[in-house]
C-alpha cells in the first residue's frame, strides 16, 4: 500500500450555493449554505485515503467545534490523526466559499492553521521517512513549508508541492521537490513572471518537473530535460470546483508508481470526478470510481 505523508491546513468551508458571484456592495439571495470539511492539506489527505494510500497528516485544528468535527473527520477517513495538534484558544482555519455556475470564489482565514511550526514537522520525521511521498501546500507558514522540504530530502522522500495559494518561491525549494503542481497562474506567480509568457515556456524554465493543471483542458507535464507532453481533460457537467486540484494532487501521488503517463491520466479522471459533485472532501472519488470512470472515458 502506499504510504503518504500531507503537511497542510485543515479548514471548515463555509459554502454558500449561489445563481452568481456577488458584485462589491451588493447582496445577493444564495440558494443553500453548508459546512464542509476542507482544506487544501486535508482535502489531499482525504483523497489520497479514499484512492486506497495508508495517509498520515500533520496540521492544526483549533479549539471550537469546528476542530473537533474535522478531527474526527479525519480519523473517520481511516488517516492517522497523531500529528494533527489541537491549539488551544485558536480557532479553527475556514473557507468562505461561494459557488455559482460550477466554479468557486474563495476567502481563506488560516486561524490555526497559522501556527503550523517547523517543530511539529520535526516531531513527523519517523512517520515522513517512512513515506513513499509527502504533499505540502501553501496554505501554513512557510518556515513550517521550508522544514517538510528540508526534512523529505535529509530522509529521501519525494515531494509534492502544490504552490497554492500563489506566491512566489525561492529557486532552491524547488530544487528540492520531485514535481511542481501549479495552475498556469500559480506557475507564473512562482517563478515572479508577469504572467504574459506562455505557459509551456515557464515550464522549461522551472529548475524542477512540473505537473501543470489546466481545468477542462487537463495537465501538461515535464520532467527532467523533454518537451512538455500533453494529457487531455475529461468532460464533465460542472457542479463545483472546490477540491478539484487536491484531488488531482493526491492521485498523482497514489498513482506514481504507474509511471508518470499513468499518473497524470488517473489525476486527472479524479478531478473530472470531483468536478461533477459538490463540496470538496464529500465529492472526492474512491479508486474504483476512478478505475469505473477511465474505463469509460478515453
Ligand atoms: O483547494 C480547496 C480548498 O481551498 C478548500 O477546501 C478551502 O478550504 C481552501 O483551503
Amino acid at each position: 500500500m502506499t504510504r503518504i505523508v500531507v503537511v497542510g491546513s485543515i479548514n471548515m468551508d463555509l459554502v454558500t450555493l449561489a445563481p452568481r458571484f456577488v458584485a462589491p456592495g451588493e447582496t445577493l439571495t444564495g440558494e443553500r449554505f453548508l459546512t464542509i470539511p476542507g482544506g487544501k492539506g486535508a482535502n489531499q489527505a482525504v483523497a489520497a485515503a479514499r484512492l486506497g494510500a495508508q495517509v498520515a497528516m500533520v496540521g492544526n485544528v483549533g479549539d471550537d467545534a469546528f476542530g473537533q468535527q474535522l478531527y474526527d473527520g479525519l480519523k473517520a477517513e481511516g488517516i492517522d490523526v497523531t500529528h494533527v495538534a489541537r491549539v488551544d484558544g485558536v480557532g479553527s482555519g475556514t473557507a468562505s466559499i461561494t459557488v455559482a455556475g460550477g466554479e468557486n470564489q474563495i476567502v481563506v482565514v488560516p486561524a490555526a492553521n497559522g501556527q503550523v511550526t517547523p517543530a511539529q514537522v520535526e516531531a513527523a520525521r519517523d512517520v515522513i521517512r517512512c513515506a513513499d511521498a509527502l504533499l505540502v501546500q501553501l496554505e501554513i507558514p512557510l518556515d513550517a513549508v521550508d522544514a517538510t522540504l528540508r526534512i523529505a530530502e535529509e530522509e529521501g522522500v519525494p515531494v509534492i508541492l502544490n504552490p497554492a495559494p500563489a506566491q512566489r518561491l525561492p529557486v532552491d525549494w524547488l530544487r528540492r521537490v520531485r514535481f511542481l503542481t501549479p495552475n498556469q497562474h500559480e506557475l507564473a506567480a512562482v517563478l515572479g513572471d508577469d504572467g504574459d509568457t506562455d505557459f509551456r515556456e515557464l515550464m522549461r524554465r522551472a529548475p524542477c518537473p512540473v505537473v501543470l493543471t489546466r481545468g477542462e483542458d487537463g495537465a501538461w507535464f515535464r520532467d527532467g530535460d523533454e518537451a512538455p507532453r500533453h494529457q487531455a481533460g475529461f468532460t464533465v457537467d460542472a457542479v463545483d470546483s472546490t477540491g478539484a486540484g487536491d484531488t488531482f494532487n493526491a492521485a498523482l501521488a497514489v498513482y506514481l508508481a504507474q509511471g508518470l503517463d499513468v499518473a497524470v491520466r488517473g489525476a486527472c479522471a479524479a478531478a473530472a470526478i470531483k468536478v461533477s459533485r459538490l463540496g470538496a472532501q464529500p465529492g472526492m472519488p474512491r479508486a474504483d470510481e476512478v478505475t469505473a470512470f477511465l474505463e469509460t472515458h478515453r
